[in-house]
């Protein structure tokens, strides 16, 4: 049985490696050569498999030893591969199909070579890593410049536990951290890179410091509108970094300590008595611009203290709302029935009007791709521009 697994193993990987090819997202020939040695299903004995149903997603278990086909075609399609809800439930612990917040998964494959190829190695590079996870990224990474080169960090002990025995299975030993990944691993620093599987705010100061000169750091940077950027950022000598964003969407769960702050029942009463009161306006925004993957980027920078809650108010109608729980601060989007919407905002930071100033100023630039903005911090004050007629055009994202 073991051996059927294992001959059968080998095939899916040289045929993920193809499609990694064909799509792009793998070119090297280390790379390559990582993904067909790595046994990703050793890292994924149990997960979650997605499916959309009409009361919305639901995740059905899939347990490797109970369904052995299913679970190594799984094991090696380019998908994420969920493997813990609300940052407990873990797919043994149920038996029926149920929805949640997924809180850590195997990454896509595409997208972990992706990441690993801008980070552009050779032989000697030391990684850190911040987001353990199911160990599969990492025990790619020790494939590729040896467990010694190789550090990474995940907050939930239980995920790091896992993580550890299927490192184990597999053969390597790199060095596992279990902590709050935005303080990095000192003991292990400096390194040539750092990757980033869970995405950030901020990208703390903590990396700068312990990241050489010249060495290169890759997190997709992200907010509590949900706009995702993946950025490339080379660390100067002054100990600060530089660089700019991929093409593509790409998303990932944010670092636990920077999640948005729950809204309490109180909260939520006060915010929509004083919505209720406020004067009200036509948007010249609307909440689409959440389907536009840049625009919503966008509209984050403009507002980087709000998180974004839809409710729908009685059996009526959606309403969008902007909350920024430490400026007391909020707005309210409602669909007006000949189109368009009507904008309420409350307290002292007028968080709709921001958006719109963001959205207008990228519009008049052209509204370019997010490959077309830039980011400097030196982990403190964090800067996003582009350029508009020879001009910056620039958020000011300081802690
Ligand atoms: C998308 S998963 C990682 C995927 C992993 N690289 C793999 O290939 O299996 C993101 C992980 O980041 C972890 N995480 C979230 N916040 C973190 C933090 N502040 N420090 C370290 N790990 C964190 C989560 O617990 C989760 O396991």
């Amino acid at each position: 049985m073991t051996n059927d697994i294992n001959a059968r193993a080998v095939s899916l990987r040289h045929t993920l490696a193809d499609e990694l090819e064909r799509s792009g997202d793998l070119y090297s020939p280390q790379w390559r050569r990582a993904v067909e040695r790595v046994p990703r299903h050793l890292f994924v004995p149990q997960v979650f498999q997605r499916t959309d149903t009409d009361q919305g997603t639901r995740w059905k278990p899939v347990i490797g030893e109970h369904d052995v086909g299913r679970w190594l075609d799984l094991a090696y399609r380019n998908e994420t591969l969920v493997t813990q809800l609300d940052g407990h439930l873990v797919p043994q612990d149920v038996t029926e199909p149920l929805s949640g917040n997924p809180t850590s998964s195997s990454t896509l494959p595409g997208l972990v070579v992706h990441m690993l190829e801008h980070l552009a190695v050779d032989d000697s590079t030391t990684v850190l890593e911040i987001g353990t996870g199911t160990g599969y990224s990492t025990a790619l990474m020790c494939d590729r410049l040896g467990d010694d080169h190789v550090t990474s960090v995940e907050v939930d002990p239980d995920v790091a536990a896992g993580a550890a025995a299927a490192l184990g299975r597999a053969g390597f030993s790199p060095n596992l951290v279990i902590g709050d990944g935005l303080d990095g691993a000192p003991d292990h620093a400096p390194y040539d890179g750092v990757i980033a599987t869970c995405s950030v705010r901020h990208v703390p100061r903590a990396w700068l410091d312990q990241t050489r000169p010249g060495g290169r750091i890759l997190v997709t940077m992200t907010g509590w509108l949900h706009g995702y950027g993946l950025a490339v950022l080379n660390v100067s000598e002054d100990g600060a970094a530089e660089g700019r964003f991929l093409s593509g969407t790409i998303s990932f769960m944010i670092a636990r300590p920077q999640a948005a702050p729950s809204i309490s029942d109180e909260h939520w009463t006060e915010m929509t008595k004083a919505l209720a009161d406020a004067e009200p306006r036509p948007a010249v925004v609307g909440p689409d611009i959440r389907d536009d993957w840049t625009g919503v980027f966008v509209a984050q920078l403009g507002a980087p203290g709000a998180q974004w809650q839809s409710r729908r108010i009685g059996d009526g109608a959606w309403v969008d709302y902007l909350i920024d729980a430490e400026t007391d601060s909020a707005a309210s989007l409602t669909p007006e029935p000949d189109g368009g919407w009507t904008v309420r905002q409350t307290g002292p930071a007028h968080l709709w009007d921001d958006v719109e100033t963001s959205v207008g100023l990228w519009r008049a630039a052209g509204s370019p791709p997010q490959e077309q903005f830039r980011i400097r911090t030196d982990g403190h004050t964090q800067t996003v521009w582009i350029m508009a007629n020879g001009e910056p055009v620039a958020w000011d994202l300081t802690v």
